[in-house]
């Protein structure tokens, strides 16, 4: 990896967490006794590759959370959407990075392999996203029953840490803001926009932490293997 190079990492969570339900919203729960989003950022930091953590979080909370100019870690007003959220970490950090990683606050497991291999195909590509296989068979369905089954062989599930060029993000960002579009990942929508958004192989510990069996499961994953790259 070039010494010079500037990598920034921006960490949505500003979600509500609609699907998982409760009062606090998922990102804050906590995952073997520290906060989900608190193990996702410090793993972050953990990385040496990384020149900057931005947390788009709900406004409410930035006075919990503040962040002094020159901190590694700053937290940001976040938006109604991931998108939204996802735009303005950007806009906070400016534009003095060469690549953007984009990673959900709520996947605890990444790997920093993966990660990184993610970096080095969005540095060749221009976007690269980690997908993995899907196990299950997938139908559409009308009415309450199938209408027809996909094939599966070219299906993946998209997971993060999305990896773009900077001027890649810039441009679907200021595209998608200007048609008004929305989208759950910036992936997709590279791809919409005509980017090669290039697969990198993922891993099925990185899942995401959705619904309450979730986080149920991802503590007897943290209670019996421990939180490797933990800072
Ligand atoms: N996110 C965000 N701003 C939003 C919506 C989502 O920063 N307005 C973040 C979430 O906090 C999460 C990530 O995007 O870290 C992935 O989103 P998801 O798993 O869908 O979380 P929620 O939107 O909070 O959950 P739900 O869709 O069930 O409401
Ligand atoms: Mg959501």
């Amino acid at each position: 990896m070039p010494d010079a190079e500037r990598i920034l990492v921006i960490i949505p969570a500003a979600g509500s967490g609609t699907r998982f339900g409760g009062d606090v919203p998922k990102q804050f729960l906590p995952l073997g006794g520290k906060p989900l989003m608190q193990r996702v950022v410090e793993r972050f930091l953990f990385d040496p590759v990384v020149t900057r953590v931005v947390v788009p979080v709900a406004d409410m909370l930035l006075d919990a959370v503040k962040s002094s100019p020159g901190d590694r870690v700053q937290f940001v007003a976040g938006g109604a959407t991931r998108l939204q959220s996802v735009t303005r970490g950007l806009e906070a950090a400016g534009d003095d990075f060469d690549l953007v990683a984009v990673h959900d606050a709520v996947r605890p497991f990444f790997s920093l392999d993966t990660f990184h291999a993610t970096l080095d195909a969005a540095r060749t590509h221009g976007a690269a996203f980690p997908g993995i296989p899907l196990p299950d068979t997938v139908h559409l369905i009308a009415d309450d029953a199938i209408a027809s089954t996909l094939d599966r062989s070219v299906l993946v599930a998209a997971q993060t840490p999305q990896c773009f060029r900077v001027d890649v993000l810039r441009e679907i960002i200021e595209r998608a803001a200007r048609e008004d579009a929305d989208a759950t990942d910036e992936a997709g929508l590279a791809a919409k926009y005509g980017h090669r958004v290039q697969l990198v192989r993922g891993d099925s510990m990185n899942f995401k932490i959705t619904r309450p069996e979730d986080l149920v499961m991802a503590e007897r994953i943290y209670a019996e293997w421990g939180g490797e790259g933990d800072a």
